[in-house]
């Protein structure tokens, strides 16, 4: 139960790696924000029947208002932030295209989910954290970025963009002893990517073949990771970035 009187808050967390990532923090005693564009409510219903408190809320990480709102709801609710999980992407919903057909509004919208929700988010939790001089920040990156993957390269530079944002940003928040890390998993079997035919035919097979450990990820793969930056255990690593992808990128 190592976050009991702990609150944080996971976005993205209606479904995949962002649920699970939810569901382990509650199972360790957090008060848990489900934060999503989509409607969370049964999840955070599932987790409360468990025993934990959860409270779905919904926004969209790209727009200022909305975050703002979240993250004030969140205090009135809970009193507090301890923990922001920005794991909120457009990701598994990704069409793999040459960098040459992806259209401009596409490119702009990626960024502005991906880099600039979790910006927005850090900024509107920093005055709870600095005032507590505590805090967990975690950035859900991607091995793309170390990769260069091909297909993707809206995703891959938002990813890129949130690997520097970490480093950049541990400095910052560091004085007030607030951590910003990151995870960067491998392909992922969520359940987005498990339902797109595309990734599916591209990556799965493919990941497997560059992995120390060679068998498929999954999201409960992710959030022990997740678990430990957010945790008193992590309290002096801050601007790393973590691959958890069965032993693919060496950085
Ligand atoms: N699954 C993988 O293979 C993989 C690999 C590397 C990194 N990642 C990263 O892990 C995270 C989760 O991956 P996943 O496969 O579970 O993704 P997913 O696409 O299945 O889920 C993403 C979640 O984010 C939410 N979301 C999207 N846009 C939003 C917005 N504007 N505001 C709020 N919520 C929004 C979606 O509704 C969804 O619940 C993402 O950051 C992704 O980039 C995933």
């Amino acid at each position: 139960m190592r976050f009991t009187d702990k609150v944080a808050i996971v976005s993205g967390a209606q479904t995949g790696i962002g649920l699970a990532i939810a569901q382990r923090l509650a199972s360790e005693g957090a008060a848990v924000v489900l934060a999503d564009i989509a409607d969370a409510g049964a999840q955070a219903r599932a987790l409360q029947e468990a025993g934990a408190r959860a409270l779905a809320l919904t926004a969209d990480v790209a727009d200022e208002a909305s975050v703002q709102g979240l993250v004030e709801r969140t205090v009135a609710e809970f009193g507090r932030v301890d923990i922001l999980v920005n794991n909120a992407a457009i990701a598994s919903r990704i069409q793999l295209r040459p960098f040459e057909e992806i259209p401009v509004a596409e490119w702009r919208r990626m960024q502005d989910v991906n880099a600039m929700g979790p910006f927005l988010l850090a900024r509107a939790v920093s005055p709870h954290m600095r005032a507590r001089q505590s805090g967990r920040i975690v950035n859900i990156t991607s091995g793309t970025a170390f990769k260069g993957a091909p297909f993707m390269l809206d995703y891959v530079a938002s990813k890129g963009a949130l690997m520097t944002m970490t480093r950049a940003l541990a400095r910052e928040l560091g004085p007030s002893f607030i951590t910003v890390n990151a995870v960067s998993p491998g392909y992922t079997l969520s359940e987005g990517n498990l339902a797109n035919e595309a990734f599916l035919a591209r990556y799965r097979a493919s990941a497997i073949a560059t992995r120390a450990l060679p068998r498929d990820g999954w999201p409960e793969d992710i959030v022990g990771a997740v678990a430990f930056l957010a945790s008193d255990d992590a309290a002096f690593i801050s601007g790393q970035i973590l691959a958890v992808d069965g032993g693919s990128v060496y950085h």
